[in-house]
């Protein structure tokens, strides 16, 4: 804004353009109020699930008024570009919105995370050219305060850009996706990050050294590259709440570059949240943000036990675990990542229903961080139609289980492996779990003795009172709910 009043006084300004000016700026002014606030309460929504839909729609009106509030600024001149931006933006959009599968969501949102870091980035770079090639042909040197910011977004902005790329390639398997470490890694990382800011400091007081501009742009670019090659694709997840909270940074600084409010505001709640999403899930692992990003975890997997130490899991069959359940009088289920897999939460909705019409009070424990995203299970177990009531958080379940007839683990692993309280030297040790092996039956649905993300054995399927139905989560909990439906009706 700073530079566009110099053109504008450079190139003297009409009376008329500015009456359009107070105008227009009046209504973009105001939508973009609008727009703030509905931000901040789809934040406030988003955060239950009961009320997550309502905040999906008062986000997307609040991005409508924004868009609207954007386009109605004095200074949007011509009209034909944004459309067909707008197009391309909306050809590439609505396709992944409408075949990409809820377990693609996370790479999904790396993808936008990257659209949206590309444009900060191309922006800073745009609006950097025009201090010394503008229209006006005026050579602006801009306050080192807006050119530090300027360079803040345009390091953010592009490293954001191939982080999230990067991030992209390993959760959709294009990329290897074990972590990829070698001798002096940080250091390496720590230079290539420390010589895009020093570019930045010199660029800060010397706007126009020009050429140094380029390098901080390539330096930023491949440190986004390198911030993610030593993590693994599991870990990917608490990542993409990271560099969610670099690109609204980015959007933040852009904003103050363009003297732009919304776009201030939205970019902190942006950076801001996700910055404390990352917080949360890094607490749910017991893991820190360090070890988040160089610890490579998952990549050591735990050796087998000694063959005289290995207890023996005991094995069942559908109809038995429906004869189980059938005189059991509180059933808690407890979803993991298998369960998303196999894509089974519809089956599961059939147990519920089966169980629930026999008078079995059934409930859902629902750990912070099972599966691979934030909300994973919440999101498939409202797409069966659970009822929200029915699923409770694990601070809030786990007081349940010593009293609970039958504890059934669909899918999960880590989250419900006893060695998170006991074992110091699992790397889940101190993890938060929900209390599965307390339940006086328990009963774990999955493939094989396979170990889960953190490549640990799981105690809890050698347990005494644990029954293993192996095989595919959807195929077995269909066969439950055929078994107790078929008793229903003898
Ligand atoms: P995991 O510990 O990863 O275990 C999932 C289990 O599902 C596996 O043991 C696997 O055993 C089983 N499985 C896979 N496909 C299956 C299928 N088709 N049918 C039946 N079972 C199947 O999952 P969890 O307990 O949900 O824990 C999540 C882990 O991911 C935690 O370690 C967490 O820290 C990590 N993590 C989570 C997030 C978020 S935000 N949720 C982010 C990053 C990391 P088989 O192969 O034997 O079937």
């Amino acid at each position: 804004m700073l530079l566009e009043t110099h053109f504008l006084a450079a190139a003297g300004a009409s009376l008329e353009a500015a009456n359009r000016s107070t105008y227009t700026t009046f209504f973009s002014t105001t939508s973009y109020l609008f727009a703030c606030a509905c931000f901040v309460l789809a934040l406030k929504w988003l955060s239950q699930p009961a009320t997550a839909r309502k905040g999906n729609t008062i986000g997307q009106i609040g991005m409508l008024a924004a868009v609207v509030g954007a386009l109605l600024q004095h200074n949007v001149i011509h009209y034909e570009w944004i459309f067909i931006g707008f197009a391309i933006g909306a050809a590439i959009g609505v396709p992944m919105a409408v075949f990409m599968p809820m377990t693609a969501v996370p790479q999904r949102t790396a993808l936008s995370h990257a659209f949206g870091a590309l444009a900060a980035a191309l922006v800073g770079t745009g609006h950097y050219w025009l201090y010394f090639h503008n229209s006006a042909g005026v050579t602006f040197v801009p306050h080192p305060v807006e050119m530090s910011i300027l360079a803040l977004e345009v390091l953010l902005g592009a490293l954001t850009f191939t982080g999230s790329l990067m991030a992209f390639g390993k959760l959709q398997d294009l990329l290897p996706t074990r972590p990829m470490v070698y001798r002096g890694q940080i250091i390496v990382n720590l230079s290539v990050l420390g010589g895009a800011i020093l570019c930045g400091t010199l660029l800060t007081f010397n706007p126009t050294w020009w050429w140094l501009f380029p390098i901080l742009l390539v330096l930023a670019l491949a440190f986004g590259v390198m911030l993610i090659l030593p993590i693994g694709g599991g870990d990917m997840p608490t990542v993409i709440a990271l560099l969610n909270s670099y690109a609204g940074l980015s959007a933040s600084f852009m904003g103050f570059v363009l003297d732009n409010r919304l776009l201030i505001i939205a970019g902190a709640l942006d950076g801001a949240s996700g910055l404390i999403l990352s917080i949360v899930m890094c607490k749910a692992m017991n893991r820190s943000f360090t070890n988040v990003l160089f610890g490579a975890f998952g990549q050591v997997q735990a050796g087998p036990a000694a063959e005289g130490d290995r207890k023996v899991a005991k094995p069942t069959t559908p109809e038995e675990a429906a004869g189980i359940l059938e005189a059991a009088t509180s059933v808690i289920i407890i979803p993991g990542y298998g369960m998303a897999v196999a894509q089974a939460q519809h089956k599961v909705r059939e147990l519920y229903d089966q169980l629930t019409r026999r008078g079995v009070d059934v409930k859902f424990a629902i750990h912070p961080v099972a599966g691979r995203m934030p909300g994973h299970m919440n999101v498939l177990l409202a797409e069966a139609e659970i009822p929200y009531d029915r699923l409770l958080e694990m601070d809030e379940i786990n007081g349940e289980f010593p009293q609970c007839d039958v504890a059934m683990v669909i899918g999960a692993n880590d989250v419900v492996n006893p060695a998170a309280r006991h074992d110091k030297s699992s790397p889940i040790y101190g993890m938060p779990i929900i209390d599965a092996d307390k339940a006086k039956t328990v009963m774990a649905i999955k493939r094989s003795m396979n170990p889960g993300f953190a490549g640990i054995d799981n105690e809890l399927y050698t347990l005494d009172q644990t029954l293993m139905l192996f095989g595919d989560a959807k195929a077995v909990v269909s066969a439950v709910a055929k078994e107790l439906a078929e008793t229903n009706h003898r």
